[in-house]
């Protein structure tokens, strides 16, 4: 499974200097750990839970489950009985075992430069608390469901950590989806508050962001299931004293063109609760196995899956993998410019590094604002020695060559990281020559929101690596290539990738709906867990994501699904039909080509083309906007009426080969097809 030797040629080494203190110094050690922590979890994982902090110990079968649906219903049960509770985990230990009180938690790096503040452990484990008792004063319990839909400020991590203390659930709507998504997720996790903010600048666009909570609010209300409070932060306004009943001055970086909405029986203020709430607050003692939180995700039916993570085996899986990945080590400065709203930010921003006591950076702006070396800038700013970012970010950057690389001067840097979609050699080579040099290796890390950390990533020090590829499996990751009749394949092959068995990250089911959790994951071949993305093993034995398989999309680094694309389209009146599909995109990777078929006596235009745009953004989010949209009076269909999206996306590219047609009803849409295509589409 693992090769006993790793080629020489072809394949891009360490830089020697980590080898002297990594964790993981070498290939054979990672070989050994790896059996290891295959062959004996309960050695591997319970080794590494003597560094955490245990109210009281497991009492059932340390990891106990059932992967195979023919033999029942799914389980993954991690340290059952255990109680903990990771926030403790994560600042009390961190303030009064480890010394750390005075160690900088984050940079906070703000979306204009100058902005900036710093927190320590102790003041954020404060901060915590009082926000924890501000919860508890709501009528927050154990269990509660609580949504937060925020920018990337430091009150985010207080929020999420404040539901984790006592217990709660937070469900975290990234703040660049619509009112619409953001309703749907409230309504589907019954939460009974919303955390949010006034706005906040994303480049030189200012965001209402109380507008959209209030909209997603009201949707609720409609739909018969009001939310009780919304708590609102002041990051940017200035909110009129008398209405919002709150007597704290504007933050510094007041916009006075911010008109906030306030309504007193739902709205309250943020630095009003806090002002009179204590900095103590005992943490709740969780099981092992109580939720810990919701995480959305685009599933393939249009309808976003709540991904549920519970406490213990998340906690040790992104705890290890943030060690390991970026050879974590005392006096890094770390930085994941991902957003806490997607499962990086979660992982990588708040969990893992938290867990082992790090500094982070962790920033609100943009990498092109106001200039496109702003990444650079910062790292030098604050000396980062480990970065993670998407190829999206590096294929945007290196369009604009390496001058604005080269302005400064990087040395700090030791580990560069990658996330969210597969890279390509291009921007790997730019990545790693540019930016790091050629003195970083780069971790192309391959996971999923469902798999709650890496789970096939190289270790820095140990992997020697070929661009392009995400290598081996982490520890306790089992992967197999499996072909279309769910045959493993051996050696050199393509095919679904597979886990087969669960690692203590993985999620424990979908919020409310368990049956379609099996559905999803583990119908299709019985016995596994199926990611739902193509992959190829090389001769080497190494892995390669070959992208999606199923109906989804990856634009930047963000999946879709086309079924929630083409739902959104179909709303608008004109639209009797749609099919969307990928296309190639230089730095998005894919963007969304959409094919729409009008009611009778609609004319397509430039005026029903915006529409329909504007309808997917406001339904979705900006991230899911359209590229194109092409008039299609007649779809490709089977004789049975499945429109054959293989024939679309060749139709999107332009490409004239379109291989085996015989399946298709009605070869005449074909040509019409060609002649409609998009212009700028070329
Ligand atoms: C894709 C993001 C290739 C993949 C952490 C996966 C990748 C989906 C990589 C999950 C990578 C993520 N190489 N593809 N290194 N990382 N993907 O849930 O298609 O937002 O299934 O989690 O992103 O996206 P999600």
């Amino acid at each position: 499974m693992i090769p006993d030797k790793v080629p020489e040629q072809d394949v891009i080494l360490g830089s020697g200097d980590l080898k002297k203190d990594a964790h993981i110094p070498t290939f054979e050690k990672y070989k050994e750990l790896y059996v290891n922590s295959v062959e004996n979890p309960e050695e591997f994982w319970g080794t590494l839970a003597k560094d955490f902090f245990w109210k009281t110990k497991h009492t059932g079968q340390f990891f106990n489950y059932n992967f195979d649906v023919t033999k029942g219903e799914i389980f993954i049960k991690f340290m059952e009985g255990a109680s903990t509770n990771i926030c403790y985990n994560l600042l009390d230990r961190n303030v009064y075992e480890k010394n750390l009180a005075d160690k900088i938690a984050f940079f906070w790096e703000g979306n204009e430069p100058g902005d900036d503040l710093t927190v320590t452990y102790k003041e954020l484990l404060q901060r915590v608390c009082q926000f924890a008792n501000v919860l508890k004063s709501q009528g927050v319990q154990k269990g509660d469901r609580v949504s937060i839909y925020m920018p990337m400020v430091v009150e985010l991590v207080v929020a999420m950590l404040a539901c984790v203390r006592i217990g709660a659930v937070h469900s975290i709507v990234f703040a660049g989806f619509s009112a619409e998504s953001l309703c749907e997720r409230i309504l589907d996790s019954q939460c009974s508050l919303l955390i949010t903010a006034d706005g906040f600048y994303r480049g030189d666009k200012l965001i209402n962001l109380k507008l959209l909570a209030d909209e997603a609010l009201q949707k609720c209300i409609d739909k018969g299931v009001p939310v009780k409070k919304c708590i609102m932060l002041k990051h940017l306004s200035k909110v009129p004293e008398e209405t919002a009943g709150c007597n704290s001055p504007p933050p510094k970086r007041s916009c006075p063109d911010l008109q906030v909405p306030w309504n007193p029986d739902v709205d309250l203020c943020w630095h009003t609760l806090i002002s009179g709430a204590s900095d103590e607050c005992e943490p709740e003692w969780c099981d092992s196995e109580d939720p810990l939180f919701i995480l959305y995700t685009s599933g393939s039916t249009g309808k976003p899956k709540g991904v549920l993570h519970t406490v213990s085996g998340y906690m040790l899986y992104a705890a290890t993998t943030f060690k390991l990945v970026f050879d974590y080590q005392p006096d890094d400065v770390y930085w994941c410019t991902a957003d806490i709203g997607w499962i990086t930010g979660h992982s990588y921003i708040t969990y893992g590094p938290l867990a082992n006591g790090a500094t982070s950076v962790l920033f609100e702006g943009l990498p092109t604002y106001p200039d496109v070396s702003r990444m650079w800038e910062i790292v030098d700013k604050y000396s980062v020695t480990k970065f993670y970012t998407a190829p999206t970010a590096i294929r945007l950057l290196m369009k604009f060559g390496s001058d604005p690389v080269q302005k400064y001067n990087r040395k700090s840097l030791k580990v560069l990281g990658t996330v969210g979609e597969p890279i390509n050699p291009e921007a790997w080579q730019w990545y790693y020559n540019v930016v790091g040099e050629k003195r970083c290796p780069i971790v192309d890390t391959f996971w999923q929101t469902e798999t709650g950390g890496h789970v096939l990533t190289p270790l820095p020090a140990a992997t020697p690596l070929k661009p392009g590829s995400a290598t081996f499996p982490f520890f306790g990751v089992v992967p197999a290539i499996l072909n279309e009749s769910g045959e493993e394949l051996t050696g050199p092959s393509e095919g679904y990738l597979v886990f087969k068995q669960p690692w203590p990250g993985v999620m424990r089911t979908v919020y409310g709906n368990h049956q379609r959790f099996e559905t999803t994951y583990f119908k299709k071949f019985p016995g596994y867990y199926v990611t739902g993305d193509g992959c190829r093993r090389d001769e080497d034995g190494y892995y390669w994501i070959t992208g999606r398989i199923d109906d989804m999309l990856n634009v930047s680094g963000h999946l879709l699904s086309t079924a929630e694309v083409e739902s959104a389209l179909v709303e608008h009146k004109a639209v009797a039909e749609a099919a969307v599909v990928g296309r190639p995109h230089p730095v998005k990777g894919e963007s969304l080509y959409c094919f729409v078929t009008l009611n009778d006596g609609m004319t397509f235009n430039q005026k029903l083309e915006s529409e329909l745009k504007k309808k997917v953004r406001d339904k979705i989010g900006a991230i899911a906007t359209p590229d194109f949209i092409q008039n299609a009076p007649g779809l490709p269909k089977t004789r049975s009426g499945k429109i054959m999206r293989r024939l679309l996306r060749k139709i999107a590219c332009n490409e004239k080969d379109l291989g085996d047609v015989s399946t298709l009803a009605d070869s005449s849409v074909i040509d019409q097809l060609y002649q409609n295509r998009c212009c700028s589409a070329v």
